[in-house]
């Protein structure tokens, strides 16, 4: 066993998944196939309600930061050249990310002349991922890889401020009749954030492996040395798994009364592009852009607190973009569209999408079968397998009656389809029934997220070649959504790994 944190070894993870109906081979699509690293690639990012920065928290830099920590061990022989099992005594820990680089903040050049500085706050963060980045940066293929994606983001909005476009247009007032939560003034701030860097812990074997952290708060004024009292909290911790070799990462959010609504994910994010909810080039973690209907996703999830009846458990997240008119997106937010679709696990979440409710339901269900079946058709549509659908607020042809989705929490318009536990997707490993996978029930996921989202409905101007369904972010985690008292989440992800066909990758070219 110690030779597998020891060593470095590049493994080409194959598994062939045992389908009577399917012929692929499928591969990992990711830079740590199922989380066996030895090394420790770590990014993070806060967000502000509509994905900026908006204004940095006092002290603590630009919001992204980085723990990429390489482990290196090496047995040496002893006169007779036999190995010694003191394996541990020759390990070293390599910090690839200073504490310097973390702090760095808007306006601060960056130590590689190949990184622009900025003084806009949203501008410096792009920059700053992308050279944390290259620190990170793993060339272990012809498709390297940087880090695995901490998203945090605070769901507070102040509509006094022209700080989020709407549907991606810069207004100069906002003027809703949405209801946001804001305590005042200074209300979308940024996290205070702390590091526990990754360093060597050993096991009663003599097995040496990486264990670390950020944890931090919303509530600028919390002094987390005297505890967290009633504040809010994040905190994300790694540590392997000694069993299987895995990494185990663990997490916690908890809001408070000023900051209701937060949001905690861990995200494999595209090794560049557009990652699901952006609109400038992100890093990540997966080299190979999984597509519709072909892939599948594998995860270890152990909830051990829901966090609330309000709290969005993700059984994932999955992000793309593309335009209403299928086009791929380029970056112009007033054209492209944040496509979303997340399968809520928390059991107290109820459907919004009902017979008496058409407005939150997407215009029609795609059965197993690939039949369509109207939202309207009440004895023959699983209102109960949707939580809710809203329509991108740049559509021109949605159909009545129709939401369309909040227009402010995104840099551009986007689109939901929010899904629930129901036997329509149990067919493809997600959950069947309400509470399965919940608080006391772990489990080990083998999700064709692929074939989910093949039959999802997703809005197109008529007559346009339907988009190709891409996906460059797939996450993990929970949105607490505006909750009256303080609420905490708490569960832990392992075994993570998403899994495409060998041959084809988006473009359909063959790559081997
Ligand atoms: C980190 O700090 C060390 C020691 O000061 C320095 O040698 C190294 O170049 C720094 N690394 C980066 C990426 O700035
Ligand atoms: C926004 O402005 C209104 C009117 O001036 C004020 O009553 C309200 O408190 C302000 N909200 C925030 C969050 O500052
Ligand atoms: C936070 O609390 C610790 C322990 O009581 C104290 O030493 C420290 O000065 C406090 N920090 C601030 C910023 O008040
Ligand atoms: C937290 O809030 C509760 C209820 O408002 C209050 O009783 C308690 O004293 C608070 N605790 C701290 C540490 O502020
Ligand atoms: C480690 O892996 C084993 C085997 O899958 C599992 O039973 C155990 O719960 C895991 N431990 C943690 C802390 O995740
Ligand atoms: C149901 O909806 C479809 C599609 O919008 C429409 O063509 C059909 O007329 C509707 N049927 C009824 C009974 O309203």
């Amino acid at each position: 066993m110690s030779s597998l944190f020891c060593i470095i070894v590049i493994v080409w993870c194959k598994l062939r998944l045992g389908s009577a109906l399917e012929d692929y081979e499928y591969v990992s699509a990711i830079g740590d196939p199922g989380m066996k690293s030895p090394n420790v690639r770590v990014g993070l990012e806060a967000w502000n309600f509509c994905n900026e920065v908006g204004q940095e928290a006092p002290n603590m830099g630009s919001p992204r930061l980085a723990d990429c920590t390489d482990l290196y061990c090496h047995s040496i022989t002893d006169q007779f050249g036999s190995p010694q099992h003191d394996y541990g005594r020759n390990c070293e820990v390599h910090h690839k990310v200073n504490e310097s680089d973390n702090r760095l903040r808007a306006g601060d050049g960056f130590p590689s002349a190949d990184y622009k500085s900025y003084t806009d706050p949203d501008l410096y963060a792009v920059e700053k991922e992308l050279y944390l980045a290259s620190l990170c940066n793993v060339r272990d293929s012809s498709e390297p890889w940087q880090f695995w994606m901490i998203m945090l983001k605070n769901g507070n909005f102040d509509k006094n401020t022209s700080l989020c476009p709407e549907n991606g247009k810069k207004v100069s007032k906002i003027i809703t009749g949405r209801k946001f939560p804001c305590f005042g003034e200074g209300c979308m701030n940024q996290p205070l954030i702390y590091h526990n860097p990754s360093r060597a812990i050993s096991s009663g074997a003599q097995i040496f492996t990486l264990t670390g952290g950020f944890y931090g708060t919303y509530d600028l004024d919390a002094n987390l040395s005297q505890g967290i009292g009633n504040s809010s909290y994040f905190s994300v911790s790694w540590q392997k798994n000694l069993s299987t070799g895995g990494w185990v990462f663990s997490h916690t959010l908890t809001t408070s009364s000023k900051y209701p609504w937060l949001m905690l994910y861990l995200r494999a994010d595209a090794t560049k592009g557009f990652n699901g909810g952006y609109h400038y080039d992100g890093r990540g973690i997966m080299r190979k852009l999984p597509e519709s209907p072909n892939f599948k996703v594998k995860l270890t999830l152990s909830i051990k607190r829901g966090g609330g009846s309000n709290s969005q458990f993700y059984l994932l997240d999955i992000g793309s973009c593309w335009k209403n008119n299928g086009d791929p997106c380029d970056g112009d937010v007033l054209t492209d569209v944040t496509r979303y679709s997340e399968m809520i696990i928390n059991p107290e979440t109820s459907s919004w999408c009902r017979p008496d409710n058409l407005i939150s339901c997407p215009p029609y269900h795609v059965s197993l079968h690939g039949e369509i079946i109207y939202r309207n058709d009440t004895s023959r549509f699983p209102y109960s397998a949707y939580h809710l659908y809203c329509s991108p607020g740049n559509a021109l042809y949605s159909e009545k009656p129709f939401d369309i989705c909040d227009p402010y929490s995104n840099p551009q318009a986007q689109e939901l389809v929010q899904l629930l536990p129901h036997p329509e997707w149990a067919v493809h490993g997600y959950p069947t029934k309400k509470g399965d996978g919940w608080v006391g029930d772990p489990r080990t996921w083998v999700l064709d997220v692929g074939a989910i989202s093949s039959r999802l409905y997703f809005y197109q101007d008529p007559g346009t070649k339907p988009a190709k369904r891409v996906w460059t972010s797939i996450n993990v985690g929970t949105e607490i959504y505006v909750s009256s008292e303080g609420e905490t989440a708490e569960w832990t992800v392992s075994d993570f790994d998403v899994l495409v066909p060998e041959t084809v990758t988006h473009d359909g070219v063959v790559v081997y």
